[in-house]
């Protein structure tokens, strides 16, 4: 599996059991974060394309915004490719 960050156009490997931000980590590629538990919602993306899961029952998003795409990558893992919408992502050197 792969993400996509755009407007970056970053790619990513993905693993299952990993979440996005844990993947993105890996690939060198930081996305913005604090909390990495779901709550303080400082890693608030767009997912334009795929699916995701939450490792936890209620992550920091509300429906409304969960129907717009909005997902909190410290807690989602993917379900497929996706493609991320996360203008402050930079790769490490
Ligand atoms: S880093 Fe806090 S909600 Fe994702």
């Amino acid at each position: 599996m792969k993400a996509r960050i755009e407007p970056g156009g970053f790619d990513v490997d993905l693993e299952p059991d990993r979440t996005l931000l844990q993947s993105a980590d890996a690939a060198g590629i930081e996305l913005p974060s604090s909390c990495r538990n779901g709550t303080c919602r400082t890693c608030i993306c767009k997912l334009v394309a795929g699916q995701v899961r939450y490792r936890i029952e209620w992550p920091g998003v509300s429906a409304d915004e969960k129907a717009e795409g909005w997902i909190l990558p410290c807690v989602a893992e993917p379900q497929g490719d996706v493609t991320l919408d996360v203008p402050y992502a930079f790769p490490h050197f």
